[in-house]
């Protein structure tokens, strides 16, 4: 456990009287952050921390960019909210540039505060646009905190006591490699995992979608990597039973997957609709939903969004756009991300807990499993603690908690991967059988 002074333990003990508890955090003590700077945080207590989660894989271009901080700042003294009833420049613009980024046809957007509520659009957009509602979604998908985006999302843990799901969602079994939930070894297997897309419209579902719905890599799902045709088999039979495919980018937009700007641009499908937020802001609240012209164009009644396209957060997803482009981080994320997928591989080499190593660019996880694979959360804990003590932050994930997730900034540079690899490595000499 982290040295406290009383300053982090005030805030703590409020917390725990003002706050409700099922707003999880990290820690057996959590820990309380004053300042960010780059690829740095400092607690509240002065010590300073490698930041290799950047806030749930948000703080894509570092924390406090000077530009972006100038610009969100200048926005703020010119303009702060209108609601989405009047148009704005940087609404506007930012809804240009997305269109210029994204893949395909992409080309209008609808702006709110998170990616929750950009799924939801996202849903409700399919819905309109093919007159079906059913939506299929993936096991141990993550989707967000909604209605909608509980009942997308396909693990039980992160869908709330008594919310149950809402009717019109089915599930498929994921592409998890490492645990086949066919118990077959890519490729020999063909694909079962995309094909069993026609059985399960064919008996779960009224024979006709609205969507679906994947992340390119499943990212609370612990980075699960599918293989590299996997989207195009189960998009071919979404389309031929009238669905379309929304590709949320959430976790893997922006270069976090190295070499391309979206994460779906390895995988040689062209979805109809994306959603994003995270680092489209690096940490303003903003959330988009960016469509081909016929389905945002067939959202039918009325829709508002009061804070959606915010002026300040979409000046600050312009400048996070333009440092991203301008610092060519898409390219840094594959070199960086690299160099750092090597310095995991070896630790695999050295410690049997590790089960796998996988993700793509800056975006990697590693899997901690006792004999049998058996999943392994006690010791990612143990490992978390020990990371802490030696200034990293890591990131969990996984239906067992057992998946450790490393994605630091995509400015990050190689002595600051050697840095965390080497608390890594030592965090992980720390674990012991329980
Ligand atoms: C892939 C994915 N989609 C959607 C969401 C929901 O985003 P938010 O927490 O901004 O509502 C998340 C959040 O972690 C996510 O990882």
């Amino acid at each position: 456990m982290a040295d406290s002074t009383n300053q982090s333990q005030e805030i703590r003990d409020k917390a725990k009287e003002f706050v409700f508890p099922s707003a999880f955090t990290y820690y057996e003590e959590p820990l309380v952050i004053e300042k960010g700077q780059g690829a740095t945080l400092i607690d509240a207590d002065g010590r300073e921390y490698l930041d290799f989660f950047g806030g749930i894989l948000t703080v894509g271009v570092g924390h406090c960019h000077p530009e972006v901080v100038r610009r969100t700042a200048e926005q703020s003294a010119k303009l702060q909210h209108t609601s989405s009833l009047y148009l704005t420049e940087p609404y506007v613009h930012l809804a240009e540039k997305l269109a210029q980024i994204t893949p395909g046809r992409l080309q209008k957007s609808f702006f709110t505060n998170s990616g929750s509520e950009a799924n939801e659009t996202a849903v409700l957009a399919a819905r309109s646009h093919t007159g079906n509602h059913e939506v299929v979604a993936l096991r141990s998908g993550y989707s967000g905190r909604t209605g909608v985006a509980m009942s997308l999302t396909g693990q039980a843990p992160w869908r709330m006591t008594g919310a149950g799901t809402m009717g019109g969602v089915v599930h498929l079994a994921n592409p998890y490699c490492y645990r086949c939930p066919y118990e077959q070894t890519y490729p020999s297997c063909d694909l079962l995992c995309a094909r069993d897309m026609e059985q399960v419209i064919q008996t779960s579902t009224s024979g006709k979608i609205a969507a679906f719905i994947a992340e390119p890599i499943q990212g609370v799902g612990g980075f699960i990597v599918p293989p590299k045709e996997y989207f195009q088999v189960a998009v071919e039979i979404v389309r031929k039973y009238g669905g379309i495919f929304i590709s949320d980018e959430v976790q893997t937009g922006f270069g976090r997957t190295g070499g391309k700007m979206f994460g779906i641009e390895h995988f040689g499908v062209e979805p109809e609709v994306m959603t994003m937020a995270k680092t489209l802001g690096n940490g303003a609240p903003i959330g988009a939903t960016v469509a081909v012209p016929e389905v945002a164009d067939d959202m039918g009644g009325l829709t508002i969004s009061t804070f959606g396209g915010n002026p300040v957060s979409t000046e600050a997803a312009r400048a996070t756009i333009d440092v991203i482009v301008s610092e060519e981080l898409v390219h840094n994320s594959e070199l960086a991300g690299a160099h750092m997928r090597t310095r995991l591989e070896e630790l695999k080499e050295r410690f049997p807990i590790i089960g796998d190593v996988r993700g793509m660019g800056l975006m990697q996880a590693l899997e901690l499993v006792w004999e049998n694979k058996r999943p392994a959360p006690d010791a990612v804990n143990q490992v978390f603690e020990e990371a802490r003590k030696r200034g990293l932050l890591l990131g969990k994930g996984g239906i067992h908690g057992n998946t450790i997730r490393i994605t630091p900034p995509m400015n990050i540079d190689t002595a600051d991967i050697d840095r965390a690899m080497d608390i890594l490595k030592a965090s992980l000499q720390q674990v012991k059988a329980a």
